[in-house]
């Protein structure tokens, strides 16, 4: 039979963390994977650090990332330290990095997802299946939608999502972690569905791309996905933990969707908020305020805008959900950012700029976007810890206010 080809669309700090233990995995399991994991790179020309043990070697003249990491299997720019393993190929071209992959990991700063899918439009195997590793929220004019979903129906395929308390450098370092993965595939996947427009005698002469589905809300599903042919492994829970799970990154897998995708993004702007109180000076108990306030506005919105599916437990029980906020409202990059700019007066997005190299926030962005969402549908009352974080960006409001702000809703109550 054949075997599953594996693609990592995106190479940043999490994206060859994650790169770096599929590849680890598909090394391991030959019968399942194809040990070769493509990663698609962005581009780009990269001095190699003098620090680097690399440096001597290579000059001091740029080079294309993708060389860089191709040669000395070291992304020196967002994971640097850090040895990949040599079956992870950087491919620049991510047409050609996706071509015969039948599980694609999508995983970078959400802000270009959006153009990642259309480059890769037609160019996908109709069977493909996603993991989504994004942390944010899509906001449009007609309401909120997870990657997973929006991703799954811009190409037509199935994606779940994975997601946890997962700072990507200690992951890489091999320090113990756990990750929550939430796969709910179509019930053909799994029952060994025949090649696609075969006419078998158990099935008839269905069209096949059609696949009845519903969607992390519970609603038929807009994709058209087509049945992973019967020559592949199946692509079930066992198969995922497979590819995903490591001594050192322990898997729990689950079928909610929704509430796994929702926990890594909303978790961004209560980390924010935690940065600002930590910034101003105050002390744990402030910041375990935040927290608490946060983790009831993240169940409260899952309720209230994905209620169908969503389940409070990933919120109060999974690595997705408050393991995921401790630790990024500990040493993640948005609370280190938020905690910096409050210190030395500065713009979150400026002090992203200076301290980052190139890596991307996503609790701003996520921030203003929940902010446009809730205050069009006149909801903002009921989540006082977003509308303090926006208008704390946007120079509304001061960290000051945040007691007080928060404060309403328990007197209201
Ligand atoms: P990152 O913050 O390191 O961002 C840098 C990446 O963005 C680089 O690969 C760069 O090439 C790419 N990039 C820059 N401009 C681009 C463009 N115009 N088009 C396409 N790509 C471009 O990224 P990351 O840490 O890998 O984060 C990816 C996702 O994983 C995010 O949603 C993040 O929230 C999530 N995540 C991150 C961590 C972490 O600790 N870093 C942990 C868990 C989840
Ligand atoms: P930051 O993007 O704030 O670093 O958060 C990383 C993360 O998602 C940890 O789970």
């Amino acid at each position: 039979g054949k075997k599953h080809k594996v693609t990592v669309v995106g190479s940043g700090n999490w994206g060859s963390t994650i790169s770096k233990i599929v590849a680890e995995n598909t090394k391991l399991y030959k019968d399942l994977f194809e040990p070769e994991v493509q990663m698609w790179v962005f581009e780009e020309d990269v001095v190699i650090p003098s620090d680097s043990k690399h440096a001597a070697t290579a000059g001091s003249s740029p080079q294309k990332l993708t060389k860089i990491i191709n040669q000395y299997h070291e992304n020196v720019k967002y994971l640097p330290g850090i040895t990949l393993p040599d079956n992870l190929i950087a491919n620049p071209s991510i047409v050609d990095a996706v071509k015969d992959s039948t599980i694609l990991i999508f995983n970078l700063p959400h802000q270009f997802i959006r153009n990642a899918c259309k480059q890769l439009k037609g160019e996908i195997l109709p069977f493909a299946r996603g993991i989504s590793c994004i942390k944010g929220v899509n906001v449009s004019a007609d309401g909120v939608s997870l990657f997973s979903e929006w991703i799954g129906e811009d190409l037509d395929i199935y994606v779940g999502a994975l997601s946890g308390a997962n700072i990507a450098n200690e992951i890489a370092a091999e320090k113990w972690s756990e990750t929550t993965i939430a796969y709910d595939p179509p019930t053909m996947d799994n029952s060994r569905a025949p090649t696609p427009r075969s006419t078998s005698p158990s099935i008839g002469a269905v069209d096949l791309a059609e696949i009845p589905h519903k969607d992390a809300r519970g609603r038929a599903s807009k994709s058209k996905l087509t049945p992973i042919p019967a020559e592949y492994p199946p692509l079930d829970h066992g198969c995922l933990r497979k590819l995903f799970h490591r001594p050192y990154f322990h898997v729990q897998m689950v079928s909610d969707v929704a509430g796994v995708s929702l926990g890594g993004a909303l978790k961004n702007v209560v980390a924010l908020a935690a940065g600002f109180v930590e910034g101003r000076g105050w002390g744990d108990n402030a910041k375990a305020a935040v927290m608490r306030i946060g983790l009831m506005e993240m169940v409260r919105f899952g309720k209230e805008f994905f209620g169908e599916t969503v389940q409070t437990g990933t919120f109060t029980e999974t690595s997705a959900g408050v393991a995921d906020l401790i630790t990024s409202s500990s040493g993640g990059r948005n609370f280190r950012c938020a905690k910096k700019a409050i210190e030395k007066g500065l713009s979150v997005s400026e002090v992203e700029k200076q301290e980052l190299n190139g890596q991307k926030l996503q609790g701003t962005l996520t921030a203003f976007e929940v902010h446009s969402f809730l205050s069009t549908r006149n909801r903002l009352r009921d989540y006082p810890l977003f509308t303090a974080v926006n208008d704390i960006l946007v120079g509304k409001a001061q960290v000051d206010d945040i007691p007080s702000l928060v404060s309403k809703l328990d007197q209201d109550e």
